[in-house]
């Protein structure tokens, strides 16, 4: 019977109880039937450690680029604690004193921004503006313009509703009927070029929006719901000149243009949120996981005063407020773990930390990819970056799923945890993905390339 001596658990019980009970995400269980599953203890900066007492270097923040300061910020966890003993909870009908100061702090990161909406995952902040959306339409023109466009390869959610407006097609399998309204537009991946070599690529793929909006008929299109860098649809950077042509046609046809930064938000792609790369103003941003590095559950539905002044226009109508609750939007927590979580990005420079690691990050890899032919293109931004991979470079034909399911095994079995595309796409789930701490440092990073070398090495030797 093995012990784990800091906090007296008893791992053995613990690994019993989570093969006989636990219910994990994203996993096919037959295999634990034999085995036991994974289960992390503890974690101290970049590394994480296992039930078996095996280190890991985690090079994607807790597996979906969430803990992007690092594991065991007892600044965070004393902040936290110090409020739930204050005051844990109330409804947020009322405010509570993290929740107030964090929306400041936050606004002053997001110039053209003002109000904050608080709730608990990513797949709910982007329905809170699906529900605006929806709302205006029905209080500005009896629900007509109430149609949201989302792009092929996209991912926002969970629920039914985010899932309707997701692009990846093996995530919404099997779990429609999808609920109406939402329409995908094509995906902007340049290597994968829709038009063949052209000039204007990014361009292109962004009239692509225009085309959708005319064929569904502007009068029924409300918004447009956009990643700034795709993330687990390939870490999918924007081409040139895509966004501007995107900006200029929601400004035409009165669409409102909604970011999801769930994943680049905070820091990620070496500024406070991924938009701000490409000079847009969105009427909607949607964060989560980076918000409180995953040391509360919080997520943050943020809007303009302009939109926000539309819910106010018509104060004797009893329906014409947002009448929306998340009863976690109120947990204390959240905020007072998102506060301090800011501090520590503002006070270490983790966001010129993550513009310029992710240059070193950025130029290993391209080294990496003159040895291994394998790698077909690396793009990425900040400390957010993908490889896909493929059989044939002239061709791009995607490898197989196994080859980085195999790669991606061989590095954890060398310590080091990376990502990879996973029940995205039928034929694209090819890309490996890193996103390694905002803390990270060069040796780091040498560190995670050492492992994927050997792992490519291996698996294709
Ligand atoms: C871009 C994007 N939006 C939304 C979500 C959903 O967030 P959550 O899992 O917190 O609901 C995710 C999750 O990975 C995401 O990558």
């Amino acid at each position: 019977m093995s012990l784990d001596q800091e906090d007296g658990v008893n791992i053995d019980e613990v690994l019993d109880s989570d093969q006989a009970h636990v219910w994990h995400h994203l996993t096919q269980h037959k295999g634990f039937e034999s085995a036991k599953p994974p289960v992390m203890v503890s974690g101290k900066g970049m590394r994480i450690t296992d039930a078996n007492g095996k280190e890991f270097l985690d090079a994607v923040s807790g597996g979906v680029w969430t803990v992007n300061v690092g594991y065991g910020q007892e600044r965070i966890a004393n902040a936290v604690r110090d409020q739930l003993v204050k005051m844990c909870y109330f409804a947020n009908s009322a405010g509570n004193i993290p929740g107030a100061l964090f929306a400041k702090k936050l606004i002053e990161k997001m110039p053209g921004m003002s109000r904050v909406y608080y709730s608990n995952s990513g797949s709910e902040a982007n329905e809170k503006a699906y529900k605006m959306v929806r709302q205006l339409a029905a209080i500005e023109n009896n629900g007509v313009k109430h149609k949201i466009i989302y792009r092929d390869r996209d991912y926002h959610g969970t629920t039914i509703g985010a899932l309707s407006s997701t692009g990846q097609f093996q995530r919404k399998a099997q779990y429609g009927p999808f609920a109406p309204g939402f329409v995908e537009m094509p995906h902007c991946l340049e290597y994968r070029s829709q038009y063949g070599d052209v000039a204007d690529y990014g361009e292109r793929a962004a009239r692509e929006l225009e085309k959708v909006i005319l064929q569904e008929g502007p009068e029924t299109v409300g918004a447009v719901v956009l990643e700034p860098v795709t993330a687990g649809g390939g870490v999918i950077t924007p081409p040139e000149g895509y966004w501007e042509t995107i900006q200029e046609i929601c400004k035409k046809y009165s669409v409102l243009l909604h970011i999801d930064e769930v994943v680049c938000g905070v820091g990620r792609t070496g500024k406070w949120f991924g938009y701000q790369h490409y000079g847009i103003k969105p009427d909607f941003v949607t964060m989560a996981k980076g918000v409180a590095s995953g040391y509360a559950a919080i997520s943050c539905t943020v809007t303009t005063e302009e939109v926000f002044e539309r819910f106010k226009t018509d104060a004797d109508d009893p329906m014409s407020y947002f009448r929306d609750i998340s009863t976690f939007g109120g947990c204390a927590s959240g905020p007072a773990a998102a506060l301090e979580n800011m501090r520590i990005i503002e006070e270490e420079r983790l966001v010129e930390n993550a513009e310029k690691m992710g240059v070193y990050l950025m130029e290993k890899l391209q080294s990496l990819q003159q040895k291994h032919q394998i790698i077909g293109d690396v793009r990425g931004k900040g400390l957010f970056v993908g490889m896909e991979l493929v059989k044939d470079r002239a061709t791009k034909e995607p490898v197989d799923e196994s080859i980085p399911a195999r790669i991606a095994a061989d590095c954890m079995s060398n310590g080091v945890i990376i990502g990879r595309t996973n029940r995205s796409f039928e034929k694209h789930n090819n890309t490996l993905c890193l996103s390694p701490a905002l803390i990270c440092t060069p040796a780091d990073l040498d560190e995670i390339v050492d492992a994927i070398d050997s792992a490519i090495t291996r698996v294709m030797g």
